[in-house]
């Protein structure tokens, strides 16, 4: 299994959701997050205006998939998420030891 972390830009969110749903993820965890990338937040737009400050908002996004849905969430987050412009945002993916669901207590495949 692996957990893909993704930073995207905030008004993304409903395209990279539907793309998600698309690709069959079950479940999706949403933070607002604040963030800078290699321009250190200085050139970027949002919302029509340059930031003037270091930290910009950003939608995090974490997806937990059995290594089969890897590629195509990938693909998915990249496609709906992408503008061209500086800021797009990263995709993450590490290793996932464990899942558990609560209520069943089901156990990794499972439990996705
Ligand atoms: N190395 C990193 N570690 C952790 N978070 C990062 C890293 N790089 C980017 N991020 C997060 O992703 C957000 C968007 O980064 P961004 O897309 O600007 O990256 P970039 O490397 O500057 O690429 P680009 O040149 O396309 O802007 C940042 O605001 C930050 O939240
Ligand atoms: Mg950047």
């Amino acid at each position: 299994m692996k957990l893909v972390v993704a930073i995207i830009k905030p008004f993304k969110l409903d395209d990279v959701r539907e793309a998600l749903a698309e690709v069959g993820v079950q479940g999706v965890t949403v933070t607002e997050v604040k963030g800078f990338g290699r321009q250190k937040g200085h050139t970027e737009l949002y919302r029509g205006a340059e930031y003037v400050v270091d930290f910009l908002p950003k939608i995090k996004l974490e997806v937990a998939v059995v290594d089969d849905q890897l590629d195509r969430v990938i693909e998915a987050i990249q496609a709906s998420a992408r503008t061209g412009k500086i800021g797009d945002g990263k995709i993450f993916v590490s290793t996932l030891e464990q899942v558990i669901r609560i209520r069943t207590g089901e156990l990794d495949h499972d439990a996705l």
